[in-house]
C-alpha cells in the first residue's frame, strides 16, 4: 500500500503524460510523415535518407529516454552525441525553425495537450538552438 501512496505522489514525466510508447511513436510518425509532404520542409527533408525508417526509428529511441520513458537510444549506441551527429548538416536558423515548426505541427495533429505542447517547444527549442552549426 505504501508504494501506491508513494507512486501518487511522484510526478508522472513527459513521457507517461503524453501517453507512452505508442503516443511517442505516433508523434515521431507524424513528424516524418509532415517532413516528407510538406513543401515549407523540403530543405530539411533533403538532409534525410529515403526511406526514413531509420530516421524514424532513432528519433523514437532518443526521444522516449529524452522524455523520461526508456533510454533506449543510449542502450543501442550509448551517449547520444546529438551536436557532433548533426554537424555534417549545415544548420542555420531556417533549418531549426523548420524543425520546430515541423514537430509543433505533428504534436497538433496527434492531439498533444496543450500545457504539454508548450513545455515541449520550449526543450525541443533548446536542444534545436544548440544543434546550429552554420551562420545565418
Ligand atoms: C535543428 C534542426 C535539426 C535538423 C536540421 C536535423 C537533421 C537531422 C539529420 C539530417 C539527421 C541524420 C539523418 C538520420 O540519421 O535520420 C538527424 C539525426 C538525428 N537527429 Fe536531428 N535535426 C535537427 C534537430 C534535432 C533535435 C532538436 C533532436 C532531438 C530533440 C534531433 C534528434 C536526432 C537524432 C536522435 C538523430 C539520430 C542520430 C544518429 O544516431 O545518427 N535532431 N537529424
Amino acid at each position: 500500500m505504501s508504494n501506491e501512496v508513494e507512486s501518487e505522489s511522484q510526478q508522472p514525466t513527459p513521457y507517461e503524460q503524453i501517453g507512452g510508447e505508442e503516443k511517442l511513436r505516433e508523434l515521431v510518425d507524424r513528424f516524418y510523415d509532415l517532413m516528407d509532404l510538406e513543401p515549407e520542409f523540403a530543405g530539411i527533408r533533403a538532409m534525410h535518407p529515403t526511406p526514413l525508417d531509420s530516421s524514424r526509428d532513432k528519433l523514437f529511441w532518443f526521444l522516449s529516454g529524452w522524455m523520461g520513458g526508456p533510454s533506449l537510444y543510449i542502450e543501442r549506441f550509448g551517449h547520444p552525441r546529438l551536436r557532433a551527429r548533426h554537424l555534417p548538416f549545415a544548420i542555420a536558423s531556417d533549418e531549426r525553425d523548420q524543425w520546430l515548426r515541423c514537430m509543433a505541427w505533428a504534436m497538433l495533429d496527434v492531439g498533444v495537450e496543450e500545457a504539454m505542447q508548450q513545455r515541449l517547444m520550449e526543450s525541443f527549442y533548446q536542444t534545436a538552438d544548440w544543434m546550429r552549426n552554420t551562420p545565418g
